[in-house]
Order: structure tokens, then C-alpha cells, then sequence
């Protein structure tokens, strides 16, 4: 067997987004920018740096504002050709050529997991990456790239984690197992938002994940678990149980743009390291 490269990156972007209401009543929070970048164009910017450009957009409403934005708007071309600030396209413009972008609608928003599942036809029986473009990551290189490297060694399904205080389990799903490395932990166990006394540990995952194709009968066959959603952390706490499954804590910095505070914070941080 020749090792399995990836190629491909979901990106689930069905859910209500109801923190921001109502600025995404007829939009995905995934379009929200920081400062004048969409969450989701930070995002694909990281899965082509990883070189994952099969881009996979799992929707739900507001999908037309994301197909737009990764297409090219004759108007606007028109309009700003020549001009000054024709500078300002030059990022999407790249990200527009160098990807190819697949769309599937999530009908019901049964959870993470089942948004996923929705993606296998985008998919397919390949290893892929998923990013969740509103956990904001930033500072050097990006995390899909760190951990895309780690796959290629590892081959195996991978979660990017973070140490969160005690009191923030209840956010996140939250792992349990061995270091084998510096920073790399072989899991053991995953629990969907533990109360503070039931997490087993404060190391949380956040929204990177690179999983192999077998995840899918697995979240096919998982019940329905927090919130009465189908979990993506249950169906890898099931992988684990079979395979290694790694949980890697990533350098840089992350924002949960999910979240006003973190919002707030990713538009402070990046406006003020903007050459203005
Ligand atoms: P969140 O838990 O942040 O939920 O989803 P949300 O609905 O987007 O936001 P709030 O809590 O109402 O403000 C985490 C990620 O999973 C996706 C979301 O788009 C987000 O990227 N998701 C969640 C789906 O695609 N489908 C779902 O059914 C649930």
C-alpha cells in the first residue's frame, strides 16, 4: 500500500450561527469577516498552504453568499480593473484559481457528525481534512499544515487539541491518553462537552480534524449524543477504539469566532497587525 496523501477539505458551514443573530439570519456565520476577510476565506487560505485545494462546502442556508464569494463577479472586475484597489482581490483571486469547490446541502442541522457524513460524496473513500472556519487559528504556519505533516508519518485519523481552562469543558469536546510525543497524544477517549467534574482532562479539541474514509460507517451507526446531535466526537471515540487516532496539540493561536468575545478579540489581534 502506497501511503494516502489528502487532498481534500470539508468544510461544514450548516449550522444556525444563532450567537450572531441577527447578522446571520441570511448568511453563514462563515462569512463573517475579520476585519475584510471572510472566516471562511482565513480557512480555505490554510487548507491550500496544507495543499488541500478539493474544497468540500457542507451548507445550509445563506450557501448562495459562499458560492459567490468564491467565484469570480464580473461587475466588480469591470468595476475595479485598473484601479487602486484591485489590490484588495488580489487574495480571493488566488484562492479562486487554485481551488476546485464542491457544495452539499445539510437539510436537517442534526450535528457536526451528520454534517460530515453529509460530505462523503464529496469525499469519497479518501482521507480528508475538516475545518471548522469558525475556530480562527493564526501565528506561523497553519495548523492544517502541521498536521497533514503529521499524517503523512502517522496515517491515521488526527483532532487538533488545546489546553482550555477547567471551567470551559462544557464547550468542548475533550480527549484522554497518552503522550507519545512532545505535544502528541495517542486517545484513548473522547467525551462531547463534559461538566468540569466529568472531563477527564482540559485538553480540548478544537475545529481540525483529519479522519480516514472508515469514519463514515461509523457516524452512520453512532446514536444521537449531547444535544440530541449526531457528534463527531463519538464517532472518533469509537475509531479509537480500533485505531490509533492522535490528538495533536497544535502551535499558534486560536479564536472561537463562534463566540461574540473571540470575535471581538480575532478583530482586534488581526486589525492591529495590518499594515495600515
Ligand atoms: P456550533 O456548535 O458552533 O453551532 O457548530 P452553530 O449552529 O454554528 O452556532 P450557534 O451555537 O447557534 O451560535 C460548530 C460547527 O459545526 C457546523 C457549524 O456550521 C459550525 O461550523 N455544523 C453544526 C453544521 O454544519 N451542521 C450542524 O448540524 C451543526
Amino acid at each position: 500500500d502506497s501511503p494516502s496523501m489528502i487532498k481534500k477539505c470539508l468544510f461544514p458551514a450548516a449550522g444556525y450561527g444563532t450567537r450572531f443573530l441577527p447578522a446571520t439570519k441570511a448568511m453563514p456565520k462563515e462569512m463573517l469577516p475579520i476585519v475584510n476577510k471572510p472566516l471562511i476565506q482565513y480557512g480555505v487560505e490554510e487548507a491550500i498552504e496544507a495543499g488541500l485545494t478539493d474544497i468540500g462546502v457542507i451548507s445550509g442556508r445563506g450557501k448562495r453568499a459562499i458560492e459567490d464569494h468564491f467565484d469570480i463577479s464580473y461587475e466588480l472586475e469591470h468595476q475595479i480593473a485598473g484601479t487602486s484597489k484591485e489590490i484588495l482581490l488580489d487574495d480571493i483571486r488566488d484562492v479562486i484559481s487554485q481551488c476546485t469547490f464542491s457544495y452539499t446541502r445539510q437539510v436537517e442541522m442534526k450535528g457536526l457528525g451528520h454534517a460530515i457524513l453529509t460530505g462523503e460524496p464529496l469525499v469519497g473513500d479518501n482521507p480528508f481534512a475538516v475545518l471548522l472556519a469558525d475556530d480562527f487559528c493564526t501565528n506561523g504556519t497553519g495548523v492544517l499544515k502541521q498536521m497533514v505533516s503529521l499524517f503523512n508519518e502517522y496515517q491515521c485519523s488526527i483532532v487538533a487539541i488545546e489546553e482550555v481552562p477547567r471551567d470551559q469543558t462544557r464547550n468542548y469536546g475533550v480527549i484522554e491518553g497518552t503522550e507519545i510525543q512532545d505535544g502528541l497524544f495517542k486517545i484513548s477517549n473522547m467525551v462531547e462537552k463534559p461538566a468540569p467534574e466529568d472531563a477527564p482532562t482540559n485538553l480540548a479539541i478544537i475545529g481540525r480534524y483529519i479522519l480516514t474514509p472508515d469514519i463514515f460507517d461509523i457516524i452512520r451507526n453512532v446514536a444521537p449524543g449531547a444535544g440530541g446531535e449526531i457528534q463527531i466526537t463519538d464517532a472518533i471515540n469509537e475509531q479509537c477504539k480500533n485505531r490509533m487516532v492522535l490528538g495533536y496539540k497544535f502551535k499558534g493561536r486560536r479564536f472561537d469566532c463562534g463566540s461574540l468575545d473571540g470575535f471581538v478579540e480575532a478583530t482586534n489581534y488581526v486589525y492591529g497587525k495590518m499594515n495600515k
